[in-house]
């Protein structure tokens, strides 16, 4: 307790401000600090509700090191980690397709969350890609247990950078999977087989890091919500 005989720091003229300032940075430090073990604390409690609600395992954070991957793109793709189950249904909602329309595809699939989450709209067909072997075969255990034959979802083992584009009218879903160079030189392939074959293809990016991308090959800005963008290919004249 402060003594009544001394005076307060925050009584002197000189002194007053910087009390407050430094409150006030002391305040924002701790914030900052604090924001990241609440968002831990939170994926968690998210991962464990989802992966006991489907008897999967898609939860934790798997780092690039772990994954055995080697490729030269390997160096520019973002660690494993699971879509949030809302932040997912927020960006299909914005999305607002026919989904019977459309071949779902899910960019660097991962453990399978978002196309568990997918497999509930009736897509024309439903791709995972995804370029460590070791999580295609989690993905692929995640997708026979939660979906199993009520849909059929193919998990690709490959280089998005490799993935050839269906024919046909796609839902590309991005949850932040690779560095800014990476997603240049995937916004240009698919950029490179709309010019072949016209189709409308949305992409659906969430944390969208790098969406001006998106814009810079050719693509129009649909939507956007606090963790999502959605980009559509524009009709040639
Ligand atoms: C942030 S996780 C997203 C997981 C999943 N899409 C979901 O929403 O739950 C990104 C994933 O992209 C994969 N990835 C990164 N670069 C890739 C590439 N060039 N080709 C294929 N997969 C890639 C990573 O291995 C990782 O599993």
């Amino acid at each position: 307790m402060d003594s009544p005989e001394l005076p307060h720091p925050t009584d002197n003229r000189w002194l007053a401000p910087l009390v407050g300032l430094f409150r006030s940075v002391r305040f924002r430090v701790r914030e900052v600090l604090a924001a990241p073990t609440q968002w831990r604390r939170h994926k968690r409690r998210v991962d464990r509700a989802f992966d006991a609600a489907h008897g999967v395992d898609t939860g934790g954070v798997v780092p690039l090191h772990a994954m055995g991957v080697t490729t030269p793109s390997a160096r520019l793709a973002v660690d494993y980690i699971a879509s949030d189950p809302e932040e997912f249904e927020a960006a299909m909602t914005a999305l607002a397709v026919d989904a019977e329309r459309f071949t779902f595809v899910d960019v660097g699939c991962g453990k399978g969350r978002a196309l568990i989450l997918a497999a509930r709209q009736p897509w024309r067909r439903l791709i995972g890609v995804e370029f460590s072997s070791s999580l295609c075969a989690v993905a692929r255990t995640n997708l026979a247990r939660a979906v199993g034959g009520a849909r059929q979802v193919e998990v690709r083992c490959q280089d998005a950078l490799e993935f050839e584009l269906p024919d046909e009218p796609l839902v590309l879903f991005l949850y932040n999977p690779f560095e800014r160079s990476l997603m240049k030189a995937f916004a240009a392939r698919v950029a490179a087989s709309l010019e072949r074959s016209p189709r409308d293809i949305r992409v659906v990016y969430t944390n969208p890091f790098h969406g001006d991308e998106w814009i810079a090959a050719g693509f129009e800005l649909c939507a956007r919500g606090d963790t999502h963008a959605i980009y559509r290919s524009v009709a040639r004249r």
